[in-house]
């Protein structure tokens, strides 16, 4: 028996109503759901709709259903499509034709909206808190490594020495727009679409302010048609997760590099990598990996909600339930990735002399000999020139430029003196850089302190 079956005088093709049925994944918003249907209840009888003791029947069953479904005692029907439908007729089945007086002044068009909405309100909590949980750790491995300097790159090519803590930092920064991206998301996410019914209001002087205040929704929404054909918040969430796994997958992506035996920066702790079943010597980064690889598929999810809504006329069309799939999987990949990459990173260590010795090759100091030309009042330009031709002569020789004697660096330039050798010192190289912003030691201290207070504060 359909609840909408009245207008219908043939079955559903068996079929069709597998293909139509959403319950095999909106089930998980049964919380929502009832939560939602409470509200509401509460509400029609305020607003002297439902009287008090219909309120409370329809109150106690569905508390009852919510009981049910946690214990794993509630039997979910495809023929009756999604999670509203199943609740409101189990409803029905339990407390008699009360039930039926729930969906008054309410239509599935805007309860799937408001269901959407507290759900994701959750989640995007949760995901903050995983996101901070990420940036302790990156904090305390910043504080960690605070002594080892590490090659800068661009291009893939060593450029210039920075300090590993600075390095660390930066992702730091990164996961703090990311955090700031889904305080923004929640904003939008925080209104109430209940009350704009199918697409069009109700005749009922429902209280909208009254179910917003139940729910915790800072505002309603203030167009009926808007409000059932809305899933910006999902697309915006989709594009901030999106974003978030790109920086994950970019740190991962290093963190494979730095892995392997040719640049042998780091170690991950053997809990967080797996084995080959032939080559008995491997020891592989599979969490990097798959954390770079599952960025794909919540891009491919983002792509899919924008082109399920791009050609959709208002208000509701079924087209519309195609948002949920893509992103419980976002919320699940998401929080998975983030959850491990907290854990491996503090099972991480970096390798101080490997770092150091590979800071100090490739002539990642040359700009600092630039500087130092500069600072005896050459023209950077010139400085620049003078400094390719002594790294030039260094190259062919097979030589650092620190090998040189000060006679050598003298055929390059007069302005030379003994102290080029303090200046081009990688230790001095780094801390010498610091401005705000910069990788000396003093900096990426006051940082620290600063983000750590910020930490606490949330
Ligand atoms: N299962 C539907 C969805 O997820 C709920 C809304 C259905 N509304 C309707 N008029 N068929 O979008």
């Amino acid at each position: 028996m359909k609840l909408w079956g009245g207008r219908f005088e043939a079955e559903t093709d068996q079929l069709v109503e597998e293909y139509t049925a959403s319950i095999g994944f909106d089930q998980r918003l049964y919380k929502y759901d009832i939560e939602g249907s409470i509200a509401h209840v509460k509400m029609l009888a305020h607003s002297e709709i439902l009287t008090l003791d219909e309120r409370d029947k329809i109150i106690s069953g569905l508390e009852e259903i919510l009981e049910e479904i946690e214990n794993d005692e509630f039997e979910f029907e495809i023929g009756l499509e999604d999670i509203h439908m199943n609740i409101e007729k189990k409803l029905i089945d339990k407390i008699g034709s009360v039930g039926g007086k729930l969906h008054t002044a309410r239509s599935r068009n805007d309860q799937v909206a408001l269901d959407m909405r507290l759900y994701l309100k959750d989640q995007i909590n949760d995901i903050k808190a995983l996101i901070q949980k990420l940036q302790k750790v990156l904090l305390e491995s910043a504080e960690e490594n605070i002594d080892i300097i590490m090659p800068g790159y661009t291009h893939l090519q060593r450029a210039q020495p920075v300090r590993v803590s600075h390095h660390l930092l930066a992702y730091y920064a990164k996961l703090k727009r990311d955090y700031d991206r889904l305080i923004d998301c929640y904003k939008r996410t925080n209104v109430l679409p209940l009350g704009a019914g199918a697409l069009a209001g109700t005749t009922f002087n429902i209280d909208r302010e009254f179910v917003a205040d139940e729910l915790g929704f800072n505002k309603v929404s203030q167009n009926s048609l808007d409000t059932v054909s809305d899933r910006d918040f999902v697309i915006e969430f989709l594009a901030a997760a999106s974003t978030l796994m790109m920086h994950l997958s970019r740190f991962s992506e290093e963190l494979v590099l730095w892995t392997s035996q040719e640049f042998d920066f780091i170690n991950i702790d053997d809990a967080f990598c797996t084995g080959s079943s032939i080559m008995p010597q491997k020891k592989n980064p599979d969490v990097p990996e798959l954390i770079r690889g599952k960025t794909g598929r919540v891009y491919g999810h983002l792509m899919q909600i924008l082109t399920v809504m791009k050609g959709l006329p208002l208000a509701y069309n079924k087209d519309m339930q195609e948002d949920k799939e893509g992103l419980f999987d976002t919320v699940s990949t998401l929080k998975g990735a983030i959850e491990l990459f907290a854990r491996m990173l503090a099972k991480t260590t970096f390798k101080q002399q490997k770092l150091e010795e590979t800071a100090e090759d490739g002539f990642t100091n040359a700009t600092e000999v630039a500087d130092y030309l500069v600072e005896k009042g050459v023209p950077f330009r010139e400085a620049h020139e003078v400094v390719g031709k002594t790294v030039l002569h260094c190259v062919k020789e097979e030589k650092k430029l620190s090998d040189l004697k000060l006679k050598e660096w003298k055929e390059f330039s007069n302005k030379f003196e003994d102290d080029i050798y303090k200046k081009i010192d990688i230790k001095t190289a780094v801390d010498t850089r610091n401005i705000i912003g910069g990788p000396a030691k003093k900096e990426v201290l006051r940082v620290i302190k600063t983000e750590k207070e910020e930490l606490k504060k949330d």
